[in-house]
């Protein structure tokens, strides 16, 4: 069995001072063979935030799979969001990232789906990179070609109707069904401060949604959190656990048959 652990939105500055300390003992007891962090890190992509993380970072054993979000660009540095918008998690966060995770129950690659500007006002949106993307389901198929497979991104590639945020991630909706395609099993994302677990999305595509909520104060009436996710040979299985009342407590409880969720696809 693989253990994961899913982490977004924490949010250095704004994070949740108490729930951070207690939740690397929960992280432990559930022994992560990986730790996944999906981006949105800082607050302001500041230098103090990100050092602040690096060193919690390292206080997690195992290897990390990491991918910045749209806080994770200098939010009052022009120049650099301009010109080296990821330059500061490149140098102090990215360093702590495994290229991806594989194991003989998964396989885990990050994608980046933050900017630093875009040709549109609101520059928290997402955007899905469909070649960079194929690229990396290559060294995924080369990597591992039975196992179960997984992107971690920072923006839900679709906007489950649960999310308290509705917003469209550009190339979402045709990453995700190419991905089906392409005998992906998973897009593991942040963003929208609430969990979820969806096996279907609207255009049916077979693939799984598991997004994980934050570790800030930045709450959209939901308590703090993140995800647990155990994989064998047969079952993908997440569990939240939440915040509430000054202790972590396990809260909805997600299984999926992997045998079923690959039968539904047509494989090409
Ligand atoms: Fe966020």
């Amino acid at each position: 069995m693989t253990s994961i652990i899913q982490f977004a939105d924490i949010h250095f500055g704004v994070e949740d001072k108490a729930a951070m300390a207690a939740v690397k003992d929960v992280v432990e007891s559930l022994k992560p063979d990986v730790t996944l962090i999906c981006g949105d890190i800082t607050q302001n992509g500041k230098k103090d935030e990100f050092y602040a993380a690096r060193d919690w970072i390292r206080t997690l054993s195992g290897p990390k799979v990491i991918t910045p979000g749209n806080h994770d660009t200098p939010m009052f540095g022009i120049f650099q969001r301009l010109f080296d918008p990821f330059g500061r998690y490149n140098r102090i966060i990215a360093p702590l990232s495994e290229p991806h995770y594989t194991d003989k129950n998964v396989c885990i690659m990050p994608i980046n789906t933050s900017r630093g500007v875009q040709a549109k006002t609101d520059w928290s949106l997402g955007v899905v990179d469909i070649e960079a993307l194929e690229d990396k389901v290559k060294i995924m198929q080369a990597t591992a070609p039975l196992t179960v497979k997984l992107f971690i991104a920072h923006h839900p590639f679709i906007y489950p109707p649960s999310s308290p945020l509705q917003k469209t991630t550009e190339g979402g909706a045709q990453a995700l069904a190419r991905l089906s395609e392409l005998n992906i099993d998973g897009v593991l994302t942040g963003h929208v401060h609430a969990p979820f677990m969806l096996d279907r999305q609207p255009d049916e595509t077979e693939i799984l949604s598991i997004g994980a909520g934050t570790l800030s104060v930045r709450r959209r009436d939901r308590a703090a959190s993140f995800n647990h996710i155990e994989i064998d040979a047969e079952t993908i299985k997440v569990t939240e656990i939440f915040w509430d009342n000054g202790q972590f407590s396990t809260g909805e409880i997600f299984t999926k048959k992997i045998a079923e969720l690959k039968s539904r696809r047509s494989i090409i």
